[in-house]
């Protein structure tokens, strides 16, 4: 039976660079959707630039231009970055859109007429320079519990207190730096609790797995809270229909553009919307996500999609993270690498590999240790896939034309091949393709072993022995068919190049049904060549200076801070009062019950200070042991939950950027020297 499929992956914001940790969902979702086209399913996968939202309409202002100059730009660019992946969208789209904007109107009113809106008066911070309301994340101050300053309005880094925004002690606006006021404003908000039953029974279903099916039922235990769907103006959106002022919250119209990037492609294609849309439909609706964001979608999507009389999503699959070398990606390590960066010197498709050969199809997170990239790639992919074809075409060229044999050497070998192919389809099926990548591994495996029991090489030496020669080659050449064809939802570029020299017909799923015999090959050409360590460096240092910096003052999500205004001038003397030291890290360890914080001993020269730093999400205890770092020696202690703080290391963050980054002093200095 043909199933008829809509694929969607998360839509990325449009204010910034794709990076690799973004192409882990993009390569998950293309892989899943090019093998059930290949195993000829109707597929339709739609993505589009997320673009609004206040980070977007800040970084347009910072930039001078305005926000829609600014998501033209960055779209372009995405769509070049996923192109160069072999992303193969059927269509791409951006959410600041007119197809949106009606969809957006039209769930809103259905959520509206049954009764699923309510309209509140709400306190907010606002910012009286700047004219606007501050979400809660561009609002820092000191921290009410431990008196951290510097800290978001939403919760402490060093103490891990939450709390809300007017509870922080000498607030500021991360925009303006004013002094924040309180004020009042109507707010809009969707009533989540009215689809408990219906969430409920989604869940029942099995759309999702069961990590996230786990959570949901925390989420369900804790109570649906409503859902404050409206934003005041300024902001970069859609104006809420009869509510002057009020704007969609990003989130609220985000999704409803896998709907409207979907209406554009019906447009062009004249499909039918209301066949993959509209409740009681039966074709299939696939979410790919990371699991960051599985609250939107698990909850407040199916919600506002069944109280618009929509379908459900079939499923909505998640992943994990990624790391670079064992690290969450970093800039001052020079791995939150931009995904041009590594076009500029790598294959796409060997990236396409690695990620393959890690997601399992949980939402466990997945790491890119580079080197171990280089030589698995290199193994698997040159040396026994590549390989396979190389050694054996040459002597059906050489020897008769490029003609095959008539019948296959090892017609049961072949057919271990083709038996092979539903348990393969099976963990494609459920994006475990790090079990389908083993498992293909595994019968290159055999194939070399094959070739090299039979050394067709020595045989041709002998004389009087071509035909045999001709017919293991043939073997060869048939069982690196089968092996490309389970290879091409993951490589479709090297895919395309094997079937052109193959000259044998497109590589369906069940193309290896049919055996390629007498049949006369084109010539081989290199299909991938070997990874080479220069080229992984020179991506590492082109990396380094493409890297979104300062210039990119506004978060890159609403969860994270645009760059800090300037603080008060201060005078010299009041500089001196701030004794500055160079301190070694003899001891880093983690703090029991706390999330954010390590306790570090520090050797300042004259005595050792135990200091508890809020790093713990950026530096494991065993990378900082030894190092040198900057400290605050003349700090006040200070009583924290868990001890005596007789200090503070010096760390950056912030800048629209992820990441903290401690202080390091050049090579040379001494513990105990005084920075001024
Ligand atoms: O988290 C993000 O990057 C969002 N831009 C994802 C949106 S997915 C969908 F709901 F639109
Ligand atoms: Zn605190």
């Amino acid at each position: 039976m043909t199933r008829r499929i809509l694929v969607t992956s998360a839509l990325p914001y449009a204010n910034g660079p794709i990076h690799l940790g973004h192409m882990v969902e993009y390569i998950q979702t293309d892989i899943w959707a090019r093998f059930q086209r290949m195993r000829g399913h109707e597929v339709h996968y739609v993505c589009a630039d997320d673009a609004h939202g206040t980070p977007i309409m800040l970084r347009a202002q910072n930039e001078g231009i305005t926000p829609e100059a600014l998501i033209s730009r960055i779209g372009q660019e995405h769509r070049a970055d996923f192109a160069d992946f072999l992303i193969g969208f059927d269509h791409y789209h951006v959410t600041h859109s007119e197809e949106n904007r009606v969809l957006a109107e039209a769930v809103y009113r259905a959520l509206r007429a049954g009764g699923h809106i309510a309209v509140r008066t709400i306190r907010q911070a606002y910012d009286p320079v700047k004219e606007m309301f501050l979400p809660d994340r561009f609002i820092k101050g000191e921290c009410p519990k431990c008196g951290a300053p510097d800290q978001y309005g939403d919760s402490c880094e060093v103490c891990g207190a939450t709390y809300s925004p007017t509870d922080l002690k000498n607030p500021k606006s991360a925009i303006s730096g004013a002094t924040p006021v309180e004020r009042e404003s109507e707010h809009y908000f969707f009533k989540l609790g009215d689809f408990e039953a219906v969430l409920k029974n989604w869940l029942a279903s099995s759309a999702v797995q069961p990590e996230i099916a786990a959570k949901m039922n925390e989420w369900f235990a804790a109570g649906l809270q409503d859902w404050d769907i409206s934003r005041d103006a300024p902001y970069f959106g859609f104006a809420i229909p009869d509510a002057p002022g009020k704007y969609f919250y990003v989130w609220l119209d985000a999704p409803i553009g896998y709907m409207a990037s979907f209406k554009a492609l019906c447009q062009i294609k004249g499909m039918d919307f209301d066949a993959f849309w509209k409740r009681g439909s039966e074709t299939e609706l696939w979410h790919f996500i990371g699991k960051d964001i599985a609250y939107f979608h698990t909850l407040f999507w199916p919600a506002m999609l069944a109280g618009s009389q929509h379908r459900l999503p079939t499923c909505v699959r998640a992943h994990g993270f990624l790391t670079v070398n064992g690290q969450k990606m970093s800039k001052s390590r020079g791995t939150f690498i931009m995904a041009r960066s590594f076009l500029n010197h790598l294959n796409p498709e060997a990236l396409r590999y690695y990620f393959a050969a890690k997601l399992n199809g949980t939402v466990e997170d997945i790491d890119l240790n580079l080197e171990d990239f280089m030589l698995r790639v290199n193994a698997d992919l040159v040396g026994k896939v590549v390989n396979l074809a190389s050694r054996t075409a040459g002597f059906i060229q050489r020897l008769f034309d490029g003609r095959l044999a008539q019948e296959l050497h090892d017609p049961a070998l072949y057919h271990e091949f083709v038996a092979a192919g539903d348990s393969i389809a099976a963990a494609y099926e459920a994006s475990d393709t790090a079990r389908a990548m083993r498992e293909i591994m595994a019968l290159a495996d055999r194939a070399n072993q094959y070739i090299d029991q039979h050394k067709p090489w020595a045989l041709a030496k002998e004389g009087g022995r071509e035909e045999e020669v001709q017919a293991i080659c043939t073997q060869g050449l048939n069982l690196f068919r089968v092996l490309m064809t389970y290879l091409k939802p993951v490589l479709p570029g090297m895919a395309q190049k094997v079937e052109a020299f193959l000259h044998f017909g497109e590589l369906t799923w069940d193309a290896p049904h049919q055996l390629m015999l007498h049949h006369v090959i084109q010539p081989f050409e290199p299909l991938m060549t070997r990874i080479e360590k220069d080229k992984i460096d020179a991506m590492l240092e082109e990396n380094k200076t493409t890297l979104p910096g300062p210039a990119a003052a506004a978060p890159a999500t609403e969860a994270k801070p645009a760059i800090e205004p300037i603080a008060e001038t201060i005078s010299i003397e009041d500089f001196a009062k701030i004794d500055l030291r160079i301190a070694r890290i003899v001891k880093a360890e983690h703090v029991e019950g706390a999330d954010k914080l390590l306790r570090l001993t520090l050797d300042i020269g004259s005595e050792t200070r135990n200091v508890f730093a809020g790093i713990k999400s950026a530096y494991k205890p065993e990378d900082l042991e030894g190092r040198l770092t900057v400290m605050v020696a003349n700090l006040a202690p200070r009583k924290m939950k868990f001890g005596l703080s007789e200090g503070m290391v010096l760390a950056a963050s912030g800048a629209g950027a992820p990441g903290l980054f401690i202080l390091s002093p050049d090579e040379g200095a001494q513990p105990g020297m005084r920075v001024k």
